[in-house]
C-alpha cells in the first residue's frame, strides 16, 4: 500500500487557536486548481480575526502565499510543474478543510493566481494577493465602489476624481492607491504624518493626519465638497464618522472592511454605506457563522479572474509593488506568535511575512562557521551564488526582533560591501538592515534562517 503523503500545517484547533500538526494530508489539486510548495506566507490581521470567528477544527489556515507549482489539476492551462506563483486562499474554510496558505504544500486556485516575475522574490510576491482581491473588490465591484476600471474618458478627464482610502498606510491602502492611480483615478489617504511620503510613493496625491480632530473637514475642503468615494481599510466607528464628514454635499459610496456601526451609517442618508468579505472572490458561499458569513458570488469570482490577469500585467511591468515588509524567521510554528502581534496592533506599516524554503542556491554555499544563529543575506533574484552578499552573525537573539552584527561583503566577496560601514560596528534591528539595503541597492533584501 502507497504510503500517505503527509505535510506539517497550522490548522485551527478544537480549543481555539492556530495548532501546527505534521500529519496533514498533503491535498491533489482539484480541476482548475495547482499544487503548490510553499515558499512563504505573509499574515494579515484577517488571519487573527478568521481563527476567532470561525470554528473549523483541522482546517489548515492563511490566505496569502507564494510558491512553486508542484501539480495542475485538469483544466489548469495557464500554469505548469516548476512555475513561480502567488495566490490568495481562504483558510479556516468549513467547506473546503485543505484551503489555506499555512502549510508545506497549498492549493492554489488558477484564476486567482499570478506568475511572479524574475525581479520579485517569494518574501515579497506572498504579500500581495490578498491586498490585489481586498482592494479590487472594494472599488471594482459592489457592495464596493463599483468604479468603473479604467476610469472612462470624458471632457473632464483633466479634473482629478478623487477617492479617499482611510488607512493609507495599510497593507489594503498601499494596494488599493496603486490600483486607483493605474486605473485613473485620484488617491488621496489618511494616515500618520510619518507615513506621508511612504503612502505618497505608492501613489497618494494628499495624505490627511487621522488624528487631527479636523481631519474629515480638512479633506473636505481640499476636494472642494466633491468627494464621492471613499474605501475604508481600518473601519471602526471614529474612521467611519470622519470618512462622512469628508463626503461632498451630494453625497456618495462608503465601503469597508468590518460591520458599520449603524450609528454612524444613519447621520447621512445621502451616503451608501456596505462592508465586503474578500472571501466572495472565490465565488462559493462564505461559510462564517454571524455576520461574517456570505451567499454564493459568481460575479466576483469572474472578476477575480479579471483582476489576477490584470495584477499579473501590472507586476511584470513593474506598476504595483508589496507593501514594506517585516521578514520574520522561526518558520510555521512561530506564525501564532506573529498572528498575535497584529491582534494586538503591534504592527504598522508592514507586512509580516515568513520564509518557509530556503532557495536552492543556499545548499550550494559553504556553511562553514556559520552556527544556528547565523543568517546569510542575498540579493534579489538570488539563484545565483555570486549574488550572495555575506553574512549576518546574530548577537542577541530575541524572539520578536533578533538584533545582530553584520558582516557584509560585495557579490565579491573580497570586496567590502558598503553597508558594511553601517553595520559592523552597530546593532541594528533586522528591519533596519532591509531598509538600509534597498536604499542602497534599490533592490528588496531577503533575509532567511541557515540551517547548521
Ligand atoms: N473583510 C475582509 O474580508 C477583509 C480582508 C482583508 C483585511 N480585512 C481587514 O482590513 C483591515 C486592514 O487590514 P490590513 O492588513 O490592510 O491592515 P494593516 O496593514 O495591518 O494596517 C496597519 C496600519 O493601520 C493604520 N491605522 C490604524 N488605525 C488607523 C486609523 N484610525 N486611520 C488610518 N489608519 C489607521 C496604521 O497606519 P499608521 O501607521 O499610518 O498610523 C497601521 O500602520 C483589518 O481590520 C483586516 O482584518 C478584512
Amino acid at each position: 500500500m502507497k504510503a500517505r503523503a503527509v505535510m506539517k500545517a497550522l490548522v485551527r484547533s478544537k480549543s481555539g487557536g492556530y495548532r501546527l500538526a505534521d500529519d496533514i494530508d498533503i491535498p491533489d489539486p482539484r480541476p482548475g486548481m495547482m499544487l503548490c510548495r510553499v515558499h512563504a506566507v505573509a499574515l494579515s490581521p484577517y488571519d487573527a480575526k478568521i481563527v476567532d470567528y470561525s470554528n473549523t477544527p483541522g482546517a489548515v489556515g492563511g490566505c496569502d502565499f507564494a510558491g512553486i507549482v508542484v501539480a495542475v489539476g485538469e483544466g489548469v492551462t495557464r500554469f505548469k510543474e516548476g512555475d513561480r506563483v502567488l495566490a490568495v486562499t481562504f483558510g479556516l474554510n468549513a467547506s473546503d478543510k485543505t484551503a489555506g496558505a499555512f502549510a508545506e504544500y497549498a492549493l492554489a486556485t488558477e484564476d486567482l493566481s499570478c506568475h511572479v516575475p524574475n525581479n520579485l522574490s517569494f518574501v515579497q510576491a506572498c504579500s500581495m494577493g490578498l491586498g490585489i482581491a481586498t482592494a479590487g473588490l472594494a472599488l471594482f465591484q459592489a457592495p464596493g465602489l463599483d468604479l468603473e476600471m479604467p476610469r472612462p474618458k470624458s471632457a473632464d478627464e483633466d479634473t482629478p476624481s478623487f477617492v479617499l482610502v482611510s488607512g493609507g498606510a495599510t497593507g489594503t491602502g498601499t494596494m488599493a492607491t496603486q490600483l486607483l492611480k493605474v486605473a485613473g483615478y485620484t488617491p488621496i489617504v489618511t494616515c500618520s504624518p510619518a507615513n506621508n511620503v511612504l503612502c505618497e510613493s505608492y501613489g497618494a496625491t494628499a495624505c490627511f493626519d487621522y488624528r487631527s480632530s479636523t481631519c474629515g473637514a480638512d479633506i473636505r475642503e481640499y476636494t472642494a465638497n466633491s468627494l464621492v468615494y471613499v474605501f475604508d481599510c481600518v473601519t471602526d466607528a471614529s474612521t467611519m464618522r470622519m470618512c462622512y464628514e469628508a463626503i461632498g454635499s451630494s453625497g456618495g459610496t462608503y465601503i469597508a472592511l468590518e460591520a458599520i456601526t449603524p450609528l454612524v451609517k444613519y447621520t447621512r442618508r445621502d451616503v451608501r454605506a456596505d462592508w465586503l468579505m474578500t472571501p466572495t472572490i472565490m465565488g462559493t458561499p462564505v461559510e462564517i457563522p454571524g455576520t461574517y458569513g456570505r451567499p454564493s458570488t459568481p460575479k466576483h469570482r469572474i472578476f477575480g479572474t479579471e483582476l489576477f490577469l490584470l495584477a499579473e500585467k501590472l507586476l511584470k511591468e513593474g506598476r504595483v509593488k508589496n507593501h514594506p515588509l517585516e521578514i520574520r524567521g522561526g518558520g510555521l510554528v512561530r506564525i501564532p506568535t506573529y498572528v498575535n502581534d497584529l491582534r494586538v496592533g503591534n504592527v504598522r506599516a508592514k507586512r509580516q511575512v515568513v520564509p518557509l524554503v530556503r532557495p536552492d542556491a543556499l545548499k550550494e554555499i559553504p556553511l562553514v562557521a556559520l552556527d544556528r544563529y547565523c543568517m546569510k543575506m542575498r540579493a534579489v533574484p538570488a539563484l545565483d551564488p555570486k549574488q550572495w552578499i555575506g553574512e549576518l552573525d546574530i548577537i542577541d537573539v530575541n524572539d520578536m526582533v533578533p538584533k545582530f552584527l553584520a558582516k557584509a561583503y560585495a557579490h565579491d566577496p573580497h570586496k567590502p560591501f558598503a553597508m558594511h560601514n553601517y553595520c559592523s560596528e552597530n546593532r541594528y534591528l533586522l528591519s533596519d538592515l532591509v531598509g538600509m539595503y534597498k536604499e542602497k541597492l534599490g533592490t528588496e533584501m531577503d533575509v532567511l534562517p541557515v540551517l547548521k
